[in-house]
């Protein structure tokens, strides 16, 4: 098996009363890139930013290619390169100057500094507007630059919040192949985003949809493809009885709503089954249907989207 670059054992965060995160079991293979996704306020962000010690926990264990970071921030941290959702740099430093400042705090002498500057602008193709004002530049140089700063300490693991998401489709497309490209050379990337194609053109090797704090579903795409099949049940009639009878029992991992159905995610379709049966015959509700869904990524992450956006609307 290979070794994980990041994995995290009942990882959870509460912000008074809304659990952001909430039990996260994460295992994020080396090498890979990997596609954190969930719609907007799944809990994405507040994930990375306990992985990389901005936050902390409420419980949980986080540990990064191996080792616990709670024991070891220096050395785990000098590994990892890390590109917020909204990055604040000093705008009227070029993106020259920002990366040499990057490489003082990582204490590499002037040499050093200067070749890391030149492959790196290379890379991210920025060498033309290495002396212009960061401020100046468009939304795609900057997140290009962020990726730049966070690649001065040739880290083994990057970790990106939302890199493409305000990006135009050219932006979005060369950060997406500067993404490949650093996988070409080793780099394992750990990218969120709430939106489905995005990981798909990345060519993610593994996704991990989340929704609510809680991972919904994780895997190679073949595999949640599968999951999705088998154990992704739709139930009719969409009643609010039987949503609540299934959510108290511990082999229903999630349930969302269809227009018609209640779509249910199982780890035993068998039990499933029993327990609808009784429940159905001791209520005198009959079961209209129990079927695999047969759905792909696509759909599902739409269901998952709507409802969360439908919660959205109600708090509203
Ligand atoms: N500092 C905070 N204080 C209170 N609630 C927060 C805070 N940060 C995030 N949240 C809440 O936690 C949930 C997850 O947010 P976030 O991690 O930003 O989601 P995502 O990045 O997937 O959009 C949301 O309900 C959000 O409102
Ligand atoms: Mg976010």
């Amino acid at each position: 098996m290979k070794d994980l670059a990041i994995e995290t054992d009942n990882l959870t965060k509460k912000f008074g009363k809304v659990i952001a995160v909430n039990d996260l079991n994460l295992k994020v293979p080396t090498g890979i890139i990997y596609g954190y996704l969930g719609p907007n306020g799944a809990g994405k962000t507040t994930t990375i930013k306990m992985l990389v010690d901005s936050l902390f926990p409420t419980s949980g264990r986080i540990q990064l290619f191996g080792q616990e970071v709670k024991k070891n921030k220096t050395r785990v941290f000098r590994n990892i390169g890390y590109v917020p959702e909204h990055p604040v740099y000093f705008r009227e430093y070029s993106g020259e100057k920002l990366l040499r400042y990057v490489g003082k705090i990582f204490n590499f002498s002037k040499n050093e500094i200067q070749t890391r500057i030149s492959k790196i602008l290379n890379l991210v193709n920025l060498v033309e507007a290495r002396h212009r004002a960061i401020g100046k530049y468009s939304a795609g140089m900057k997140q290009r630059i962020g990726i730049a700063q966070a690649l001065m300490n040739d880290p083994d693991l990057l970790i990106l919040d939302e890199i493409t998401s305000n990006l135009d489709p050219l932006g979005r497309s060369h950060i997406i192949d500067l993404l490949k490209q650093l996988k070409k050379e080793g780099k394992t990337i750990f990218v969120s985003t709430h939106i489905l194609p995005e990981v798909q053109k990345m060519n993610a090797d593994h996704i991990g949809i989340l929704n609510k704090g809680r991972l919904f579903a994780e895997g190679t795409i073949n595999h949640l493809q599968k999951l999705f099949g088998e154990n992704m049940i739709k139930i009719r009639p969409k009643d609010d009885r039987i949503r609540k009878a299934l959510e108290s029992k511990d082999f229903i991992q999630d349930i969302v709503d269809d227009e018609k159905y209640l779509i249910v995610k199982t780890s035993d379709r068998e039990a499933t089954w029993n327990f609808l049966s009784r429940f159905s015959l001791e209520n005198h509700m009959p079961i209209i249907d129990f079927i695999g869904s047969g759905m792909e990524i696509e759909d599902i992450f739409m269901k998952v989207l709507e409802n969360n956006s439908a919660k959205e609307v109600a708090k509203a």
